[in-house]
């Protein structure tokens, strides 16, 4: 029977990998293994099967007696491990959320939903690194991969609105701590409904300003404002998220001709989905019924949502998308500037399609591709 470890399941990603795993029954016809790098001998978790206790994550002994390694640990981990993995002679599967080996040219980013031709043909030439893609574009093209693959996008601009989830646990729990900041400042002008507003605008502003105000994580107020820079800075001038859009989107579709994709990504004080607005350039000028069935015949999850105010509050929010597989995509339309400019806004939960499902999934169809 096959093995597969898995490290890094006690995160953020890992628990929800994990949670998603248990709700579809994933964990049957192979032996799972699960590895720590902190807590080696504790009981492993409750997966619906009897699992040994934690092994180290760090022994490469370990390690090799695993036909599938699956990893949400972090690049750090993955640059110290695989290498050293590797040079022990271990020839397994090796499937990861973290960014590491995205952009080598013998590893595959996955998303099947998009690219299952891309995925199969790798598994049967015999590539044996899987990797997931970085959340916007994943669920940009999980939105969009239609118009792709139709061959209709001349180039795509994503101003993104990412949520704090993205930056990891420690900035969500610091979002809500300024929110609360926030709140506990107010509260008195709040009860008043005739306190002048500008006080209220001034308590709001002067507690996001004080030294006092929780920032040690995210670095900048987020709760409140909006932080236009996410990842480290680039020569080109973009920043490392925004120079993925382009580098991962070609990657996954394995376009031949690149297809140019740029924005700006921004951070908002979201909690855990991402959303971006869309303007795409297409290669010619295709009704708008014709767009809506190419974008929702091409996955189960993308759904349209009607141009209207109110579909759009109701449907096409963080707040309505959030722990959902669903991918909505509305306010499409036509821009004023001419009949190849469409726009459109698709939000989408950057732990599910953005980070723990295509993980999910690629550990199947590595199961599959070896028991069959
Ligand atoms: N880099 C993304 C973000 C998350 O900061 O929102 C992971 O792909």
């Amino acid at each position: 029977m096959v093995t597969v470890g898995f490290i890094g399941w006690r995160g953020m990603v890992g628990s929800v990998l994990l949670d998603r795993m248990r709700q579809e029954r994933d964990f049957n016809g192979f032996r799972p293994i699960f590895a720590s790098t902190s807590q080696v001998n504790a009981p492993g978790p409750n997966v619906g099967v009897e699992v040994p206790p934690l092994q180290d994550a760090f022994d490469i002994r370990v390690l090799l007696k695993f036909d599938i390694i699956v990893t949400c640990q972090g690049s750090g981990y993955t640059k110290k491990v695989y290498p050293l993995l590797k040079d022990a002679g271990w020839d397994g599967y090796w499937i990861d959320a973290a960014s590491a080996l995205r952009m080598d040219p013998d590893s595959v980013i996955v998303l099947d939903p998009v690219n299952r031709d891309v995925i199969d043909q790798a598994l049967s030439s015999g590539i044996k690194k899987y990797i997931g893609g970085n959340c916007t574009v994943s669920l940009m093209l999980m939105a969009v991969s239609g118009l792709f693959r139709e061959g209709l996008v001349a180039w795509l601009t994503s101003m993104t609105y990412q949520a704090a989830s993205g930056a990891g646990a420690k900035s969500m729990r610091e979002l809500v701590a300024q929110m609360g900041a926030i709140s506990s400042t107010t509260k008195n002008i709040l009860q008043d409904p005739n306190a002048p507003i500008l006080d209220l605008d001034d308590a709001v502003t002067t507690a996001m300003n004080s030294v006092v105000f929780p920032t040690d994580t995210i670095g900048a107020p987020l709760a409140g404002s909006a932080l236009p820079w996410i990842d480290s800075q680039l020569d080109s001038g973009q920043s490392r998220e925004e120079w993925k859009g382009y580098a991962e989107t070609n990657k996954i579709l394995e376009t031949g001709a690149p297809v140019p994709v740029d924005g700006i990504c921004v951070r908002i004080g979201s909690m855990r989905c991402h959303s971006q607005a869309l303007t795409i350039k297409l290669t010619r000028d295709v009704p708008i019924e014709e767009i809506e069935a190419i974008i929702s015949g091409a996955n189960d999850w993308v759904q349209i949502v009607p141009n209207t105010k109110e579909a759009s509050l109701d449907r096409l929010t963080p707040a309505a998308v959030t722990g959902k597989l669903t991918v909505p995509i509305g306010r499409i339309r036509k821009m004023t500037i001419g009949p190849e400019y469409l726009t459109a806004f698709t939000v989408g939960d950057q732990l599910l399609w953005g980070a723990a499902e295509p993980i999910r999934r690629i550990l199947k169809l590595v199961l599959d591709h070896l028991g069959g």
